[in-house]
């Protein structure tokens, strides 16, 4: 089953699930559990029913919770010397990105690769260029404790940390409840459940697509022609209705990083050892997805399997014209470099997709497909980019149209 197909199927279950609740209401009265309500205005483009869906059962969507989780999200005390939050490489001025090549943490350390914006990330079906964590949730725990990142000693360092600040310890009591509600698992779920509030939607090719012919121009129209023909762009950075996020959420190598410098055989077989040697646990990953050179191996980091070296989710394109620079390792500034990168075949290798060819653009094709990718800027995150609109949590982030009000059955976990 692919990506759409999954999708379409869990559609269908939550359009079941939502009639058998509807039916098992009909008979009892509302009393100790009323719904409460979660608010969030879906930008247009973006599936309000799909929102809905990714939403996992063991972590609703409340305003409580939404708001401690932006407040952590900024919050610098998560690091271990209090001066890198989310929000230093994820920051709404660059569309939650840094703009920087490669992301830098406690005591400006490098790590290996570029911030990807957390616009959307909630509908990622893997997180990280080379997919190593599946949730938002799991997705947390690493930056914590990365050396380069925000380098806390341990989870139970964090832990010990947001509990000795007494306005969190009283507000995680009145999410979570229970009698230790201060836990590395509930941080998590806070800051997701946050992140499942930055949506991506409402650009100018969004309007198009709604029926607006005016909402882009003519360049940026002849520039999806060529996105979805010529070019071939559309192979991997797919789009439909259900799954708007110009991505097919697979890994491939289009050559980035592929230096014949490298050895890539070496770095391969050290992973290989450390596998059968059990020594790849999840902390060991990530440090050497954030390390120069094994970083650049990608998704075989992952799956260990030979033809994967090389190979990295493909992004979504949403907001790209505020998320340079670009690809894994930052290493094009410009949308026009990457146009050119893939006009001239990409980066030859011995793992290099099929699907990357010389594609002879001309002079104007570039620059219609240029402008094409521009159109995928939502207005509100150009806004929250300008320092127009300041970020609030719940109802407020978002986008104005339509509004949709969503049920969250339970308001503690
Ligand atoms: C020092 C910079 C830095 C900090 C701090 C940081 N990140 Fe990231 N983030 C990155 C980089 C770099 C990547 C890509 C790493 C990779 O793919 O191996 C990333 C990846 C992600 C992704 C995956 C997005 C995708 O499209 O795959 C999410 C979600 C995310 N970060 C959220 C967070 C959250 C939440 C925090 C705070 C708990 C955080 N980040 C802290 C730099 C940072
Ligand atoms: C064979 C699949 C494939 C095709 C075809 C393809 N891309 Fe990509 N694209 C990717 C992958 C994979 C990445 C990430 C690569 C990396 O960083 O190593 C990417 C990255 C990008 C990025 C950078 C995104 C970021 O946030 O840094 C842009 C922009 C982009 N592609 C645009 C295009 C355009 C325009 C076309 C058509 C000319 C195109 N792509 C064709 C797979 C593809």
């Amino acid at each position: 089953m692919n990506g759409g197909d999954m999708r379409r199927a869990k559609l269908l279950a939550l359009g079941l699930i939502i009639v058998g609740f509807g039916l098992g209401l009909g008979g009892t009265r509302a009393t100790s559990s009323v719904p409460q309500k979660f608010q969030i205005r879906i930008p247009l483009g973006i599936p309000a029913d799909l929102w809905e869906m990714m939403i996992p059962a063991d972590n609703p969507m409340t305003e409580a919770k939404v708001a401690l989780g932006r407040d952590l999200y900024f919050d610098k005390r998560l690091s271990v010397d209090n001066t890198v939050s989310c929000a230093t490489c994820h920051d709404p001025r660059f569309a939650f990105t840094d703009g920087k090549p490669v992301s830098e943490g406690v005591g400006g350390k490098k790590g290996a690769r570029n911030a990807p914006t957390v616009l959307n990330a909630m509908f990622n079906e893997e997180q990280f260029w080379d997919g190593r964590v599946k949730t938002l949730e799991e997705q947390v725990l690493q930056p914590l404790i990365n050396p380069v990142e925000m380098a806390m000693p341990s989870h139970e360092a964090v832990v010990a940390k947001v509990r000795g600040i007494p306005e969190y310890a009283q507000r995680f009591r009145e999410v979570f409840g229970g009698p230790n509600p201060v836990t590395i698992e509930n941080i998590a779920k806070a800051i997701a459940a946050f992140e499942r509030t930055l949506l991506s939607g409402d650009s100018p090719f969004d309007h198009f697509m709604a029926g607006d012919p005016k909402a882009i121009s003519e360049a940026a129209k002849r520039g999806w022609e060529l996105f979805k023909g010529k070019a071939r762009c559309i192979t991997c950075h797919e789009f439909n209705p259900s799954s708007p996020f110009f991505t097919n959420f697979k890994y491939h190598n289009i050559g980035i990083g592929m230096k014949a410098t490298r050895n890539f055989e070496a770095l391969a077989r050290q992973i290989q050892q450390m596998a059968q040697e059990n020594r790849l646990t999840k902390e060991a990953l990530d440090r050497l997805a954030l390390t120069e050179g094994f970083s650049e191996l990608g998704r075989f980091l992952v799956t260990r399997q030979p033809k994967d070296v090389g190979a990295f989710k493909t992004s979504p394109l949403r907001d790209i014209e505020l998320t340079a620079p670009y690809m894994h390792d930052g290493s094009l500034k410009t949308l026009r470099e990457v146009i050119d990168f893939y006009d001239k075949g990409g980066e030859p290798n011995p793992n290099l997709d099929g699907g990357i060819v010389k594609l002879n653009l001309t002079e104007q094709e570039k620059a219609d497909l240029e402008e094409f990718l521009k159109s995928l800027t939502s207005d509100w995150v150009r806004r929250v980019a300008r320092g127009e609109i300041k970020l609030a949590a719940g109802p407020t982030s978002g986008n104005p149209t339509p509004t949709v009000a969503r049920d969250s059955r339970s308001s503690r976990r």
